[in-house]
């Protein structure tokens, strides 16, 4: 291998990959859209969205990046030429892109992890409130039960996290880190859920959770799961084009993506399975109607769930509560170190710059890209109602930028694999480490995802995804 650096093995590779899909997306946003969307019947839609369309492109992205053993924009352009590798340049900015704002809210669940853990938030008596001044104050200097309250220190600490795992390399920082939170973050995740399982009133959550009512069924609901699944596995970028480049040829491809997405969609899956029990069990002890609580939108597990944790007592909240934010900043962690990755990688490879020294530079320059979405959730009026996007804060115009380019950039993948890169190299490619592939369904399958149902779907959702979003269309769906 040269000098890139390269996983060492099957498991580093699968731990970071899956350590990238698992994320705030899992956890933070998969249960407020299955509670938007009624529940079960959002779940099969994207189920159904990871089997049809994002299973063969993760498949198709590692391929790439392990065919042309380069970065983004180096590999699209190996494989296809100069102009391809312009996808992968819009790839890398809609990476950077995502990581303005992610860093952000994992900013916010860092200093819930402080505060509830070792300060005083579950004392709180509004957390409604609560989180509307802390997310708006973003440099309030008063400390608060000991700890600075200031979004700008947690986010910028974050970032000084995920720079100082990014910085050590391939092996000993993303692959070592993701050792270590992947496995922790699964054993809190199992364990909360068998607590909240043995709750009054959680099997009305389990049954909201997984009986599907077909009347709910919207082309909202079909839109929302597959930006959604795009997002959580991390796919549409480079993110995978990236870590693919560090696989060795001995390993099997198809065999790695389906554990990756198998592994991301439990955690999603199980996110839902803890949170609806959590949800149930609140409205029972305030003796109302679960849908009064606003399980719609971010505020689900910044506010409905710090309640819930108020309500189990002191010390049983601290340890649930500390226990549960640990395990969002964990998932968050592993995820953005793959997203400083792809433009490392890309300055790395391209501009042949020192993987230290780019480190700091980029992660400083997202950081600062990342201020105005911090200012947007109260702090700056004009950013908290942009005028020429139906007045949705700037964070939610950079997140739904990030959604439409992923599934765009899907759409374009898939057209490169099987109309520019061709079949027939894919195949070769998919074939080493996996002598039975040729002749299998597997392959059948790919290819007919690869050249019909992924440019054809993505290419009509992605329009749709766009109407909806600037002409705010939801009434017509
Ligand atoms: N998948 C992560 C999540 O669900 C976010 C993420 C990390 C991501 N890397 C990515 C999303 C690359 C898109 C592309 O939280």
């Amino acid at each position: 291998m040269s000098s890139r650096g390269n996983f060492s093995g099957r498991i580093g590779f699968i731990l970071a990959a899956a350590g990238s899909a698992v994320g705030l997306g899992n956890i933070w946003r998969f249960p407020y859209l299955a509670g938007q969307n009624g529940g079960a019947i959002f779940l099969m839609i994207y189920l159904g969205c990871i089997l049809l369309l994002c299973y063969p492109i993760m498949v198709g992205e590692i391929a790439i990046g392990r065919a042309a053993n380069s970065d983004a924009y180096g590999s699209y352009s190996k494989l296809g030429g100069r102009k391809w590798g312009y996808l992968g340049l819009f790839g890398i900015l809609a990476g950077i892109m995502i990581l303005s704002f992610y860093n952000v809210v994992a900013g916010w669940a860092f200093g819930y992890f402080l505060h509830i853990s070792f300060g005083d938030l579950l004392n709180e008596p509004d957390f409604g409130g609560f989180f509307g001044t802390y997310v708006n104050d973003i440099i309030d200097l008063s400390s608060w039960a000991g700890f600075s309250n200031s979004n700008l220190v947690f986010s910028l600490i974050f970032m000084v996290l995920t720079a100082l795992i990014v910085a050590q390399g391939i092996q000993k920082g993303i692959e070592a880190s993701n050792k270590i939170m992947m496995p922790s973050l699964y054993a809190i995740l199992l364990g909360i859920i068998v607590y909240s399982l043995t709750l009054p009133n959680a099997i009305s959550g389990v049954q909201f959770y997984l009986v599907p009512e077909f009347s709910e069924l919207k082309v909202r609901t079909i839109v929302d799961a597959l930006k959604q699944s795009f997002f959580s596995l991390s796919l549409g970028m480079g993110a995978l084009i990236t870590y693919g480049s560090y696989l060795s040829k001995l390993e099997n491809i198809p065999t790695s993506a389906r554990v990756i997405s198998l592994a991301d969609t439990s955690v999603a899956f199980f996110s839902g399975l803890m949170v609806f029990p959590l949800v149930h069990f609140l409205a029972f002890k305030l003796n109302i109607d679960p849908q009064q609580i606003g399980t719609s939108g971010p505020p689900l597990i910044f506010v409905v769930l710090p309640q819930i944790f108020h309500e189990m007592g002191p010390v049983l909240g601290r340890i649930i509560g500390g226990s549960f934010f640990l395990l969002v900043c964990f998932a968050a962690l592993t995820s953005t170190i793959s997203l400083l990755e792809v433009p490392v990688a890309y300055l790395v490879d391209q501009k042949k710059m020192q993987r230290k020294s780019v480190v700091w530079l980029i992660a400083l320059l997202i950081f600062v890209l990342g201020l105005p979405s911090m200012m947007s959730q109260g702090m700056v009026e004009s950013l908290n109602k942009l005028t020429f996007y139906r007045g949705n804060d700037f964070l939610t115009f950079i997140s739904d930028m990030s959604d439409i380019s992923l599934t765009v950039g899907g759409c374009l993948m898939a057209i490169f694999i099987s109309r520019r890169w061709g079949m027939d190299k894919f195949d070769e490619e998919v074939a080493q480490g996996n002598d039975r592939y040729l002749n299998s369904g597997t392959r059948k399958f790919l290819h007919f995802s690869l050249k019909w149902a992924a440019p054809i779907l993505l290419g009509f959702l992605s329009v749709l995804i766009i109407v909806e979003k600037f002409f705010g269309v939801e009434n017509l769906f």
